[in-house]
């Protein structure tokens, strides 16, 4: 019974922990999964950001779709899940563990990120200061303050930064 209560506490510190960095566990549905993509609308070959990858099913489809993608993960019980989980697409999909606040991000054309409205501000100013070239961004359910919707679908936002005038 001991073990069971191990178990649990271990289970709720891992999971629980990234609440101080981040937005906790909770999966993107899978009917959002191909809108991101249609909304992205990145060719094969180029880079998709994840910041905070959870299970690995936005990296997975990524792979399928030949785009390289790049995951951020705090919690490394999700990190060996979704480095299983995308095995198969390995060539072109890494899951890193640990913040995605501290890490350098590679260049990329697009980044994907379910966050929490309190982060958002601070994801806008880190793109604004990182990239110079284009770069679209999706968010799950929240919105990036003061900034244009580009387009929208299921719940989902799209973002263009650094759009070349026409
Ligand atoms: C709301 S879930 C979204 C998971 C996945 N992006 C999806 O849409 O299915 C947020 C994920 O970000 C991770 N996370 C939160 N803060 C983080 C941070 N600062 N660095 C890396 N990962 C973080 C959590 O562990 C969790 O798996």
């Amino acid at each position: 019974m001991l073990y069971l209560f191990y178990i649990v506490f271990f289970l709720i510190l891992v999971f629980g922990f990234v609440i101080l960095f981040g937005a906790p566990f909770l999966p993107t549905l899978k009917k959002q999964v191909i809108p991101i993509f249609e909304l992205l609308d990145l060719k094969e070959g180029q880079t998709l950001i994840e910041l905070g990858s959870g299970d690995g099913r936005i990296l997975y489809e990524a792979g399928k779709r030949g785009i390289n993608a790049v995951g951020y993960e705090l919690n490394p019980m999700l990190v060996l899940y979704s480095i299983i989980r995308t095995w198969k697409y390995r060539q072109n999909v890494t899951v890193i563990w640990g913040n995605y606040w501290q890490k350098d991000w590679p260049q990329a054309e697009g980044i994907f990120v379910f966050l929490l409205n309190r982060y958002m501000l601070k994801l806008n100013n880190k793109i604004v200061q990182r990239y110079k070239t284009p770069i679209k961004v999706v968010s799950f359910a929240f919105k990036i303050p003061d900034r244009k919707i580009d387009a929208q679908k299921h719940g989902l936002f799209l973002y263009r930064y650094n759009q070349p005038r026409k």
